[in-house]
C-alpha cells in the first residue's frame, strides 16, 4: 500500500501528464474535421485518433510512475495485475463534444486498488482546470482546495444530468424525473462530459449530478474527487453497490443527496 505522501507525490506526477495529454487535445482541436470520426458499434457512439494517441500517451507515462499497475480504458487496453492495482482512465471524456468542436471535454485517471479508490485527477484543458484528490488527501483544483456547496435544499439546486448512449428501456421514468427536476429545481444541465460534471459537484457549482449506464472510467476519478471534496456519491436507492461500476451514479453535497436519493427512489 502506498503512503499518503507518496499518493500525493504521484497524484501530482499525473496531473503533469494529463496536463500534457490536454495540450495535445487542444492543439488537434484547431484542425480536427469530421471525416476523422469512427463509429464504435452504434452510430451515437464515437471515437477518433484523438482519443487512441491520447491513451497511448498517458499509458506510456503512468507505466512508468507505477510499473506493476495494470490498465482498464475506455479505447480497450485491458492489462490485468494481479495485485489488483489499475489504472481506470478515460484518455477523453466528452469525445462527442470534442468531435463536434465544442471544447467541453477532460482526461479521467485513476488509480485504484481492488475496490479503493486511492487517486482521481480529471483535467479540463479548455478552461486550464485540472482537479485532483487521492485518499483521505482532500480534493483540489490548480493546487486549490475545493468544497461541495453549502446550499441545503433542492429548489436551491442546479444539477446536472448526462443521456448515456443507450436508455435501456428506461426512458419513461428517465425523462419524467428530469421534468420533476425541472420544474422543482434551478435548473438542469447536460455537459456532455461525467468526469467533468462530478468534479463541478466537487468544486460547488452544481449541487448534484445523477446519470446511469456509464462505465467505470466515466465516473472513477471523478467519485473520489466529490467524496473528498466532502460530497456523497451512491446508487438510485443510496447504497455503494452500482455506483464504482458506474451503473447508477447519484453525486451531491451532504445535504442535498438525501433528496436526490428520495426523488429517484419515487421515479426510477
Ligand atoms: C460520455 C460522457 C457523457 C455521458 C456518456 C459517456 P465519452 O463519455 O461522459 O457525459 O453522458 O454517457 O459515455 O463517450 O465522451 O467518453
Ligand atoms: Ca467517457
Ligand atoms: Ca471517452
Amino acid at each position: 500500500m502506498f503512503s499518503s505522501e507518496k499518493l500525493n507525490q504521484l497524484t501530482l506526477q499525473i496531473t503533469k501528464l494529463a496536463r500534457e495529454a490536454g495540450d495535445f487535445q487542444l492543439r488537434e482541436l484547431q484542425h480536427f474535421e469530421r471525416s476523422n470520426i469512427e463509429f464504435k458499434g452504434r452510430s451515437n457512439d464515437l471515437v477518433s485518433y484523438v482519443d487512441k494517441e491520447t491513451e497511448k500517451l498517458l499509458i506510456e507515462g503512468l507505466s512508468k510512475l507505477v510499473p506493476e499497475a495494470g490498465f482498464e480504458t475506455e479505447e480497450g487496453t485491458i492489462e490485468q495485475s494481479t495485485t489488483g492495482l489499475r489504472w481506470v482512465i478515460d484518455p477523453l471524456d466528452g469525445t462527442t463534444n470534442f468531435l463536434h468542436k465544442i471544447p467541453l471535454f477532460s482526461i479521467s485517471i485513476a488509480l485504484v486498488q481492488d475496490e479503493t479508490l486511492l487517486i482521481g485527477v480529471v483535467h479540463e484543458p479548455s478552461r486550464n482546470e485540472c482537479f485532483y484528490a487521492w485518499k483521505d488527501g482532500g480534493a483540489y483544483m490548480n493546487g486549490e482546495r475545493i468544497e461541495v456547496s453549502a446550499i441545503q435544499t433542492l429548489s436551491e439546486s442546479l444539477i446536472a444530468t448526462g443521456f448515456p448512449y443507450t436508455l435501456r428501456g428506461k426512458a419513461e421514468q428517465y425523462f419524467s424525473l428530469i421534468r420533476h427536476f425541472v420544474e422543482t429545481t434551478q435548473g438542469v444541465r447536460r455537459l456532455g462530459s461525467a468526469a467533468i460534471d462530478l468534479c463541478y459537484v466537487a468544486c460547488g457549482r452544481f449541487e448534484s449530478y445523477f446519470e446511469f449506464n456509464l462505465k467505470p472510467w466515466d465516473v472513477a476519478a471523478g467519485i473520489l474527487i466529490v467524496r473528498e471534496a466532502g460530497g456523497s456519491v451512491s446508487n438510485y436507492s443510496g447504497g455503494s453497490d452500482r455506483c464504482q461500476t458506474a451503473e447508477e451514479v447519484c453525486a451531491a453535497n451532504k445535504d442535498v443527496h438525501p433528496f436526490m436519493i428520495e426523488t429517484l427512489k419515487k421515479y426510477w
